[in-house]
C-alpha cells in the first residue's frame, strides 16, 4: 500500500510517500481500505519533535491520528463489523496512523458511519469531536450558561458551538472577522473578530470558557470570566494557572480514545444535528503541503483532510 511516513523529527519534507507492506487484521482487528484521513494540528507538532516530552514516538511513524473506510477483511473473533461496512477509525499515537491506504485496527477503536454522512464528512467529525465533546463533558456546559468558545472557526471550536448550541448555552466565539458569518452559522449567539477586537474588553460574566489557544489568550480569559466560573483548556503548551487570583478553576480536558464518545458524535452527526466541517481536500500524496499549510495557520472553517 501508499503511506507517508517519517524516520526522524523535523520539518515537513521528513514525510515521504512510499510503498509499505499491506497491514493485515489480527484477532479481534479490522481490516480497512482507508477513503480519508484527517489532518490535525497534532500530526505536526508531533512531526516536528514540539511534543517529544509528552510521546516519545517509535520510528519509523505513519501519522494521522483518524481514519475512514470501508472494512475489506476482519479478524477471528470480531463481532460487530463485516466486509464491505464503512467505519470510522480512532488510529493510536503509537502505531500506524491514517496517513495509509490500509489500516488493522481493533473493533473497539471503530464506529459504524451514519447512512447520511459521507466517509470524509465522518472522518472529518472524528478526531475533532472526540476532543470537543471530551471538553464539553469536563466542562459540564449547562443550558443558558454564557460560554465563550476561542478558535470557533477551527475543527474542534467549530463543533463545540454547535454541542454548546445544541445545550442550550448562550454562545460567543472568537474568530477572524472574515470568519464571522460562517461562525455564526454554527450557531454562535454572537461573535468577537480576534483581528479587530480584544475580547478581554468585549466581554465579562462568562460561566465558561474553552481555550483552544494557549499562551495570551489563555491568560486574558480569567479575565472574563466571573467568579466561580470554569476555563477548560486543551493545549500542549503549558498555562500559568492564575485560578486562586481569579476565583476561577482551571481544568485541562484530557482526550483520550472512546468508542462511546465517538459514538455520540456520529450519532448527532447522523441525527442532523452536528453539521461536518471540511475545509479542504488533498490527495494522501500531498501531506507535506497539507502539514506546511497547517502550520502556517492558512486552514480555516473545518479540517483539512487527505484522500486516498
Ligand atoms: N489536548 C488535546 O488532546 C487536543 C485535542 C484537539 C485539539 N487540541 C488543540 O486545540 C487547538 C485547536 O485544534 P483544532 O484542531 O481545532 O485546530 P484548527 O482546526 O487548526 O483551528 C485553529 C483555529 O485557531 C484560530 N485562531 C488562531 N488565532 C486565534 C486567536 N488569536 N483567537 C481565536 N482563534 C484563533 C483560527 O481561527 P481563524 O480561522 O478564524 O483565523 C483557526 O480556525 C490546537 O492547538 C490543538 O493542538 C488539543
Amino acid at each position: 500500500m501508499k503511506a507517508i511516513q517519517y524516520s526522524e523529527h523535523g520539518p515537513a519534507d521528513v514525510m515521504h510517500y512510499i510503498d509499505l507492506p499491506d497491514p493485515v487484521a489480527a484477532p479481534g482487528q479490522i481490516l480497512v481500505k482507508i477513503e480519508a484521513a484527517s489532518v490535525t494540528p497534532f500530526d505536526w507538532k508531533l512531526r516536528t519533535g514540539y511534543l517529544q516530552n509528552h510521546f516519545t514516538l517509535p520510528m519509523p511513524s505513519v501519522p494521522g491520528r483518524d481514519a475512514g473506510g470501508t472494512v475489506i477483511a476482519a479478524g477471528d473473533g470480531v463481532t460487530e463489523f463485516k466486509v464491505g461496512d464503512r467505519v470510522a477509525v480512532m488510529a493510536g499515537v503509537f502505531t500506524q496512523g491514517g496517513y495509509a491506504e490500509m489500516i488493522a485496527a481493533d473493533e473497539k477503536h471503530a464506529v459504524a458511519i451514519p447512512d447520511k454522512l459521507s466517509t470524509v464528512e465522518a472522518v472529518a467529525l472524528t478526531n475533532a469531536g472526540l476532543s470537543a465533546w471530551i471538553a464539553l463533558r469536563t466542562a459540564e456546559v449547562k443550558s443558558a450558561d454564557k460560554v465563550l468558545v476561542h478558535a470557533g472557526a477551527g475543527a474542534v471550536g467549530g463543533l463545540l458551538v454547535q454541542l454548546c448550541r445544541h445545550l442550550g448555552a448562550d454562545v460567543t466565539a472568537t474568530c477572524r472577522s472574515t470568519n464571522r458569518d460562517y461562525v455564526l452559522g454554527l450557531g454562535a449567539n454572537r461573535i468577537v473578530a480576534y483581528d479587530l477586537e480584544d475580547f478581554s474588553e468585549a466581554l465579562k460574566d462568562q460561566d465558561l470558557v474553552f481555550d483552544l489557544m494557549g499562551g495570551e489568550v489563555h491568560d486574558k480569559s480569567y479575565k472574563v470570566l466571573k467568579k466561580g466560573g470554569h476555563l477548560v483548556w486543551l493545549v500542549a503548551d503549558p498555562i500559568k494557572d492564575r485560578s486562586a487570583e481569579f476565583g476561577v478553576t482551571v481544568t485541562r480536558a484530557m482526550v483520550s480514545d472512546d468508542k462511546s464518545v465517538l459514538q455520540s458524535v456520529m450519532d448527532l452527526a447522523g441525527a442532523g444535528v452536528l453539521k461536518p466541517q471540511v475545509a479542504h481536500t488533498m490527495p494522501l500524496s500531498e501531506a507535506a503541503e497539507a502539514h506546511r499549510l497547517m502550520e502556517e495557520g492558512a486552514i480555516s472553517r473545518g479540517r483539512l483532510m487527505l484522500t486516498m
